[in-house]
This record gives C-alpha cells, sequence and structure tokens, in this order.
C-alpha cells in the first residue's frame, strides 16, 4: 500500500461528506469512514465512496466475542474497503477470527489494524478503572505484539510511538497514526502531536488527518501539504 495520507471524514452525513470530496477535483484522497458517519449512512455510503474512486478505512474498531466478529468481518469484506481495525483488548483469538473473517476465497483481504489502548485512556484510569498496573507504553507496545501474533498488519497509534512499534514488531508493521497538526495549526483536543514532516521522520506509515484539512480555509491546499510533507 505505501505510504499515504488519510483524510478523517468525521461528517455527520453522506451529502456534507461527498460535498466535502467534490472540492477535491482530479484527486481521489484515501478517506477514513468512523462510526458517526457508518452508522448515520450505513454501508451505502462506503459503496459510493468506492463507486467514486476513493480507498477506504472503515475505522469501526470491532470488539467481541471471536463468532460474532468473524461473522462481522465477513460482511465488511464484501464492501471492498482497503482497511479496517479492531480492539487488540478484544484478544488474540478475537483477531484471529477476525482475519479468517475478512479474507475472501481468493485469499486477498483488506488490511487489519488493531487499536491497542485508546488515547483517551490515561494511567490512572488503565490502573484504577482496568485494574491494568503495568505502565501504559508497556501495554500498548504489549498489545501491538499480540496483534502482530494473530497475524494483524498493524496497529493504530501515536506518531510518537511509531519508532518504537517498528522496533518491537517489525520494519513492515503498519503504523497508522492521528494525532497530526500542522507547526502553525491549532492543536484542538489532541495531545502529543506531530506535523506531517514530523510523523514521517518518525516512522508513521499512514497519518489520518482530520481537522487540519476537514476545517481548513483551503482544504484542498491543506490536504497537498500534508501530501507534500509527509509523501514528498
Ligand atoms: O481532527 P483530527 O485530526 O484530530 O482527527 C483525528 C481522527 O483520528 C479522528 O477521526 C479521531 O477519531 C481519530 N483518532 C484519534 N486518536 C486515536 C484514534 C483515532 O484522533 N487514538
Amino acid at each position: 500500500m505505501g505510504t499515504d495520507v488519510i483524510i478523517a471524514c468525521d461528517f455527520h452525513g453522506a451529502a456534507e461528506t461527498l460535498a466535502f470530496l467534490d472540492q477535491f477535483t482530479g484527486r481521489k484522497p484515501f478517506v477514513k469512514v468512523g462510526m458517526e458517519l457508518f452508522y448515520a449512512e450505513g454501508p451505502e455510503i462506503v459503496r459510493r465512496l468506492r463507486s467514486r474512486g476513493h480507498r477506504i478505512f472503515l475505522d469501526l474498531k470491532l470488539h467481541d466475542i471471536p463468532n460474532t466478529v468473524r461473522k462481522a468481518m465477513r460482511v465488511l469484506r464484501d464492501l471492498d474497503v482497503d482497511l479496517v481495525n479492531l480492539h487488540a483488548a478484544g484478544t488474540r483469538a478475537m483477531m484471529e477470527a477476525a482475519l479468517e473473517g475478512l479474507t475472501r476465497p481468493d485469499g486477498t483481504r483488506p488490511l487489519l489494524i488493531a487499536v491497542t489502548q485508546l488515547t483517551s485512556t490515561d494511567q490512572e484510569a488503565l490502573r484504577e478503572e482496568l485494574w491494568i498496573d503495568r505502565p501504559m507504553a508497556d501495554t500498548v507496545m504489549h498489545y501491538a505484539l499480540n496483534a502482530r501474533r494473530a497475524g494483524l498488519d498493524g496497529v493504530v497509534c501515536s506518531p510518537l510511538e511509531a519508532a518504537k512499534v517498528h522496533e518491537a514488531c517489525g520494519a513492515s508493521f503498519l503504523t497508522v497514526t492521528p494525532g497530526i497538526r500542522f507547526a502553525d495549526g491549532d492543536r484542538g483536543d489532541q495531545k502529543g502531536v506531530m506535523t506531517p514532516a514530523d510523523a514521517k521522520q518518525a516512522g508513521s506509515d499512514y497519518i489520518v488527518v482530520g481537522r487540519p484539512v476537514t476545517a481548513a480555509e483551503d482544504p484542498v491546499a491543506a490536504y497537498e501539504r500534508c501530501v507534500r510533507d509527509f509523501c514528498g
């Protein structure tokens, strides 16, 4: 797949999403469809984006018993997306079942990556609520290794963790990193942010960029700037 910039299409509906993407004349950005858009519009939004030629990261973060995840992944497989994800906390058995469900009869499948710990979970919540006494960084790396052992293709992680993940899981294990901001931009609610150029230096394989592009005065120019800085 190579490195690329993925635009997080965190819009509420199809009309808004398609109008946003209509601005990219002659360009077909790789897009991320998350829960809000998918639950609002259903699989049809994925089919429409596909028919327009976009590559799609379907960010639904599955987490359930292995049998349920296997069957759900079979449905997503037939949507012909490029990248899907799940929670590594679902265990290796769940991740292996997910891979089975995703694999088409001809052996091909979308890439599958894992969420390790959500960046919204801090060390205190990990200890007090989840009863995990290990340091957050160790937990993240352990979950990444579990994902690799299960046969997954990579993880969603902070660009700050990309080098460590590659070191532990191998250079070809993908790091897909949100938390991207331009040096002169607004950080919003993201902590531990990096610029596209720094994320490239840090070893990110894909950057996921939402508001720096979607809320920009000129989204196409902002996207082009990301591509230039990250892929150039
Ligand atoms: O607008 P912004 O660039 O912050 O959007 C980042 C995207 O990546 C959002 O869709 C957000 O849900 C997602 N994400 C994240 N941090 C994670 C996992 C996913 O920001 N740890």
